[in-house]
């Protein structure tokens, strides 16, 4: 039986890069963030593609990038940017590969949090009510992804750590 990809899907500010880094790094595997490789392939980063082209351009390159890097069978550890797992798309791609889907549920207030902290442009959570608002529309598609862990403000490895115990209790690995 070949690896299963594990890809950490979550709204903004929930820490996906960081806990799928940690993941990685404790089970010493390969991981990638899709707007990391976004941004090497087109020359500039998602929020800039969003602010100059839209959104829907922003989320076929999305779908295509994502295309790429699971047909690659390199990197074991995934980070999405928050909207992927929202398009079925992109859902029914991961399914096709088989990935199993770790959702970082971070409360909202946690990821406003880091969203304005952040030097990072999101074109998409500008203000508290849009990022609010967004955040309220998606968390159903989010509940579909096949693990939950509920995640508060505290060091990537430690929650890195729970999705490991978890997956070794679902016999998922
Ligand atoms: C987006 C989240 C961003 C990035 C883009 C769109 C979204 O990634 O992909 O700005 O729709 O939630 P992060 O979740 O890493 O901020």
């Amino acid at each position: 039986m070949s690896k299963k990809r594990i890809v950490i899907v979550g709204f903004m500010g929930s820490g996906k890069t960081s806990v799928a880094r940690e993941l990685a790094v404790m089970r010493n595997e390969g991981w990638v963030d899709l707007d990391a490789r976004i941004a090497i392939a087109q020359g500039r980063r998602p929020a800039e593609i969003i602010v100059a082209e839209g959104e829907a351009v922003f989320r076929k390159i999305e779908t295509t990038e994502l295309q790429k890097v699971l047909s690659e069978s390199v990197d074991d550890v995934i980070a999405l940017g928050g909207g992927a797992w929202i398009m079925e798309r992109n859902r029914d791609l991961l399914h096709e590969h088989d990935a199993i889907t770790v959702w970082l549920d971070a409360p909202f207030d946690l990821c406003w949090k880091r969203i304005e902290a952040a030097d990072q442009l999101r074109p998409l959570a500008a203000s508290r009510e849009a990022a609010q608002e967004l955040y309220s529309r998606r968390g159903l598609a989010y509940g579909l992804a096949r693990l939950r862990v509920s995640v508060a403000d505290e060091p990537p490895r430690e929650i890195a750590k729970r999705i490991e115990l978890l997956l070794q209790q679902q016999l998922v690995i």
